[in-house]
């Protein structure tokens, strides 16, 4: 593995040893048995986006691993006055260990890939969300002890979260139904890769999706860069909550999974939250444990 860009270049040994080492870094860190397997080394983080969990997680992990990490503003950078992408990688391959970006365009992340010399992370597209999809089968294995036999859902937009989990989750072999209304479904690609890959299904149905399952997740209608366009997702959404009734037809010890930030009232009712708050929050902890696991595999 040289970079991590998007859940489909990852192999499916490779997901699973990410997540043991993720596993076994987690148990490190609270029986205060952490090695600093990164001393010397630097991450960079370009955001062109909003984060708290990405940034803090990374940032905190490098520490942990002995390393450091540089919050880099891509209004700060020259790359927010036009330089282009193809000479900022060459020059931060200069100085860093690994780049982690967070942007627009997928094809921003992959030409950091290709022109730099140094390991690249996306950590979020508009495509693709690859570190949270790893967090997230990490939290699904420590519930349910493995993914043999599970059915996932996804309900609401099919956005980077809906792309990169239908990947994920039909590579670890779980069966995975998504609910979205028209005009909002995943990337074509991936739902043909899926449906010849695995047990795949989208529909406009929420129950038919959620039936019989045994984890149930949901994202935000309206992601960063579609805040202009919140008004008229509402309106296309009704329907698409996770509610006590959109809950009644998963299985009942199904574990809800949000990758945050959620609002409430919209994509999911407080009460829900509320009632699934251990399994979010854990998953939201996993982020630094697999960040670790994914930097540790790139870097070193
Ligand atoms: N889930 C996630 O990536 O959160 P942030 O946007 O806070 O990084
Ligand atoms: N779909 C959301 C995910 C945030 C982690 C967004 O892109 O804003």
């Amino acid at each position: 593995m040289k970079h991590l860009l998007k859940m489909s270049d990852l192999e499916q040994s490779e997901i699973l040893g990410l997540l043991n080492l993720a596993d076994q870094l987690k148990y490190e860190k609270k029986h205060g048995l952490m090695k600093k397997r990164l001393e010397g080394k630097t991450l960079g983080m370009i955001f062109q986006k909003s984060s708290t969990r990405t940034r803090v997680s990374f940032e905190a992990g490098m520490y942990e691993l002995g390393g450091c990490a540089l919050f880099l503003s891509a209004n700060d950078l020259q790359i927010g006055r036009g330089e282009p992408v193809q000479d900022t990688a060459r020059v931060l391959s200069r100085y860093l260990d690994a780049i982690m970006i967070r942007t627009y365009k997928q094809s921003d992340v992959e030409d950091l890939a290709k022109y730099g010399s140094v390991p690249v992370i996306n950590g979020l597209t508009d495509y693709s969300h690859p570190c949270q999809v790893l967090a997230d089968l990490m939290t699904i294995r420590e519930y349910k002890g493995g993914f043999k036999g599970l059915k996932l859902s996804f309900v609401g937009d099919g956005n980077n979260m809906a792309n990169s989990l239908i990947i994920g989750g039909i590579k670890v072999g779980m069966s995975v139904s998504v609910a979205c209304p028209k005009g909002y479904k995943p990337d074509a690609e991936v739902m043909k890769w899926a449906a010849a890959n695995g047990d795949f299904s989208c529909t406009d149905n929420v129950r038919t999706a959620v039936s019989g399952s045994d984890i149930v997740y949901t994202d935000v209608w309206a992601s960063m860069g579609q805040e202009d366009e919140a008004e008229k997702r509402r309106e296309a959404f009704k329907g698409y909550q996770l509610n006590e009734k959109t809950m009644s037809y998963a299985n009942s010890d199904a574990v809800v999974l949000h990758c945050l930030p959620a609002h409430r009232e919209e994509e999911i009712t407080s009460e829900i939250f509320e009632k699934h708050s251990k399994s979010i929050f854990d998953q939201a902890e996993n982020r630094l444990h697999i960040q670790k696991a994914i930097l540790v595999t790139l870097i070193q």
